[in-house]
């Protein structure tokens, strides 16, 4: 579809010091390490720092793994859903922290919100820039409820960041982004408040839009799962992707998870799990991998890239 490139220089993560753990959240809330391991696959999940502070670490992570300076980036996109202010954006922060001088934006399209990152950055690589840096950061911990049993097990803070540039014969084969307002209320926060959920209903919805936009992204490219090397999922709950690849026939075995470690971490999951599946070294160059956001709003991103750049090998991670 693109004749430019777009090649995963180098991808970067970032994680707060504080974890708290399953058993540890039981002692402020009426569950247990075996509930929330069982009906949603989490262990743990990280609290504290800021948005700008971790989009900033992860940031100036992926850019050393890039070999990339400042002068290089030509457009940081900045997906969160928990910025540090109203106003304004946390973009112009980050850019300022790692001596940027060029456009900064920020996208709240939730837990879809890194994946439509990477097809906005598709976009200016076609309007000829080399470069763009997209980060996903999240402090859920500043909206979610900790004694609310349906919110307080899933969610945590966190971001990863990745170089995209020219070049490398890597491309974006195939793609897909969606929303649909009529679900706003299923999940949502009013200003200051907390987080409120139908969790049934997110999770039926998150199946749906999954599937779709998998098959979407499929369509577009001329590609059949059976294409699909490898898949990494927004990470909200193990069931919600097992449900939803019996649906499109992808495996787990091909799938990159770290929701165990980290919980919901909204626009930074897939970012985050992606780095552990490259310190892992289970994605090669010319490898097809599909990415899926999919989130509040509701909304959903797909990306199908044929990968090249950031991969590592198992050994030296
Ligand atoms: O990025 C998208 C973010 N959102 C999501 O991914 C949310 C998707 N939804 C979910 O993950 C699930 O709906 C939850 C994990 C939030 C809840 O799981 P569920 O299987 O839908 O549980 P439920 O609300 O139907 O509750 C089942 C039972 C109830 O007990 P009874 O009535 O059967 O006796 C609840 O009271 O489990 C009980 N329960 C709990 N028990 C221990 C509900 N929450 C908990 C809990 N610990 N945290």
């Amino acid at each position: 579809m693109t004749q430019h490139g777009f090649r995963f220089a180098g991808l970067g993560a970032a994680l707060p010091d504080k974890l708290l753990t399953n058993d540890e959240l039981a002692e402020t809330m009426d569950t247990s390490d075996e509930w929330i391991r069982e009906r949603t696959g989490i262990g743990s999940r990280y609290l504290g720092g800021t948005t700008s502070g971790l989009a900033t670490e992860a940031a100036a992570a992926a850019m050393e793994r890039a070999n990339v300076g400042p002068e290089d980036i030509d457009q940081l996109l900045l997906a969160t859903t928990t910025p540090d202010y109203m106003l304004p954006g946390t973009a112009p922060a980050v850019a300022e922290n790692l001596g940027l001088d060029c456009g900064a934006l920020d996208i709240q399209a939730a837990c879809s919100g890194w994946v439509y990152g990477l097809v906005l950055a598709n976009g200016f690589l076609l309007q000829g820039q080399k470069r763009i840096l997209v980060v996903g950061a999240e402090t859920l911990d500043r909206m979610t409820d900790y004694t609310d049993r349906g919110t307080g097990i899933l969610f945590g803070n966190g971001a990863g960041a990745a170089v995209i540039e020219t070049g490398g014969g890597g491309e974006i084969l195939g793609w897909d982004l969606g929303a649909d307002g009529k679900y706003i209320k299923i999940l949502w926060a009013e200003h200051g408040d907390t987080m409120l959920m139908d969790g049934k209903e997110v999770f039926r919805q998150a199946v749906t839009a999954i599937q779709r936009s998998a098959n979407a992204a499929l369509d577009r490219a001329g590609l059949t799962v059976d294409d699909i090397d490898f898949v990494v999922p927004h990470q909200a709950n193990v069931r919600i992707v097992e449900a939803a690849w019996k649906r499109l026939g992808f495996t787990m075995e091909q799938t990159g998870m770290r929701l165990e470690e980290t919980g919901n971490t909204s626009a930074a999951s897939i970012p985050l799990a992606l780095d552990k599946v490259l310190d892992e070294g289970r994605i090669s160059d010319g490898d097809t991998v599909m990415l899926i956001g999919f989130g509040a709003g509701m909304t959903w991103a797909t990306t199908i890239v044929r990968w090249a750049g950031d991969a590592r090998s198992a050994t030296t991670a």
